[in-house]
């Protein structure tokens, strides 16, 4: 990743006065930048505690760390669809906790995004993208971090007051004086942002967050041979006609040279399949609607983003136990296998009604069904050929699972 990228588009980047300052630049709180960077690296120290400390919930076992598991590319480590929280840890919400990597790229929420001229064509709106979480509803790391501590299905604190309290005797507190002065605790509104800011910082550390270590990144370097298999998964993932994938999972380094990010964060509606296991589910009128809420408020009544979910990155997607919003589909190969067969086999993925029929895409009220995309590889009917074979989706797993981190080049 390149520093001018960064200092264009991070949501989590607090420090980015120091990162884009030149040589003799002064951060704005009059910090030398060696005092900054001190201050940077103190911050993402402090807040790698927070993230691991269950001491912040209300049941004082869930810390962020719970569903966002450092050692799994802070994605769930468990097969669970939907992970429980709360006060008695049995309280679930409706969406899978995405992996907390590469967020760094993701742009501010736009309903109109245009690229810049180092990642495409400059003058092409690409509709509504970016933002945080699923539906974009958050646009820094910060704001982020308040959404889980409070939720009632997650660490449910019943307010700023208590997380406070919590971080008042945490081990730490002495660290977020030191770095927030002595008084912060007199505000709980301070003491949580605090808390929240050093979270954000510790979600811009590169060495955890984006490391840029996968076996496709060593390839792009000339420093790794990616296999016949692998390869031909490559060419059918960036195939206009066949998976079609880069079109929304981008696989090609940016005109600036930078790493792609394996998602352009459109927001787009693909019609996964109702999960019947989500508790919220078993009422038939209840609907997560993604952009138009519930969860978030702000383009209520926009019919025309109904259905629609942020694209997520695919780096590190093979240690997913589930996928989609809803983590409805539980392989990676049934994830592929999906986008190639859900118009021209739709039994295999959505319920049958009483007469015969399938109730195709099953978690979408029919009012919006216009939105959901029919771009390759979705399109057809059913008993038309699909856009891919069934070796073919094994070639993009395949393809896929050169995206994993951690990958040991043969040579140094
Ligand atoms: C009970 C499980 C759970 C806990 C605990 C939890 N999260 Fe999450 N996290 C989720 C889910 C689910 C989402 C997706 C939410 C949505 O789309 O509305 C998410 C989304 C996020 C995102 C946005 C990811 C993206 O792709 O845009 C960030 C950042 C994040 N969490 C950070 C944290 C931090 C920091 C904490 C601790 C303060 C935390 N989470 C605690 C489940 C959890
Ligand atoms: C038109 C844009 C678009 C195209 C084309 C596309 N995707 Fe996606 N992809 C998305 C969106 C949006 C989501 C999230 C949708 C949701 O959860 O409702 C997603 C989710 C996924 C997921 C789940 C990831 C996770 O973290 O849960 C996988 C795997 C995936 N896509 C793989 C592919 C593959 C492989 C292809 C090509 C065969 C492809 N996608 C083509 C937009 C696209």
């Amino acid at each position: 990743m390149t520093i001018a990228r960064t200092c264009r588009q991070s949501l989590l980047a607090v420090i980015v006065v120091v990162a884009c300052g030149s040589a003799h630049a002064q951060a704005d709180n009059g910090l030398t930048r060696q005092q900054a960077y001190a201050r940077a690296a103190a911050l993402e120290a402090l807040g790698r505690q927070i993230f691991s400390d269950p001491s912040l919930s209300a049941s004082g076992a869930m810390a962020c760390a719970t569903c966002h598991d450092p050692n799994n590319a802070f994605a769930p480590s468990n097969a669970m669809a939907i992970q429980p929280g709360g006060k008695d840890g049995r309280q679930t919400g409706f969406r899978a906790a995405p992996s907390l990597k590469y967020l760094q790229a993701v742009p501010q929420f736009s309903e109109h995004y245009y690229e810049s001229e180092d990642e495409g064509d400059a003058s092409i709106d690409n509709g509504p993208t970016g933002g945080l979480t699923w539906d974009g509803r958050a646009d820094r790391g910060n704001d982020q971090a308040r959404i889980p501590l409070l939720a009632p299905f997650e660490m449910a604190n019943a307010d700023e007051a208590s997380v406070a309290a919590k971080l008042a005797i945490a081990s730490y507190a002495g660290d977020i004086k030191a770095l927030f002065g002595d008084d912060v605790f007199a505000d709980p509104t301070k003491a949580v942002s605090a808390a929240t800011k050093a979270l954000s910082v510790f979600e811009q550390s590169a060495a955890d967050f984006y490391p840029y270590s996968s076996k496709y990144d060593f390839y792009l370097a000339g420093r790794a041979t990616l296999s016949e298999q692998e390869m031909r998964g490559l060419k059918l993932f960036n195939d206009e006609d066949k998976g079609n994938c880069g079109n929304c999972h981008r696989s090609e380094r940016a005109s600036d040279g930078s790493a792609p990010q394996f998602s352009d964060f459109g927001m787009i509606a693909v019609g996964v399949p109702r999960n019947r296991a989500i508790a919220a589910n078993a009422d038939a009128a209840f609907f997560d609607l993604g952009l138009c809420g519930p969860l978030r408020t702000d383009l209520k009544g926009r019919d025309d983003y109904c259905g629609l979910f942020r694209t997520p990155s695919l780096r590190n997607v093979a240690l997913r136990k589930t996928f989609f919003h809803n983590g409805v589909i539980t392989s990676l190969r049934d994830a592929v296998a999906f986008y190639a067969t859900r118009d021209t086999d739709p039994g295999r993925w959505y319920p049958h009604n009483a007469d015969g029929t399938v109730e195709k895409f099953d978690d979408l009220p029919q009012r919006y069904r216009a939105n959901i995309n029919f771009e390759p590889p979705f399109g057809g009917k059913p008993g038309d050929k699909p856009a891919l074979t069934d070796a073919e989706i094994d070639d993009i797993v395949a393809f896929l699972k050169t995206l994993t981190d951690g990958y040991k080049p043969a040579t140094p």
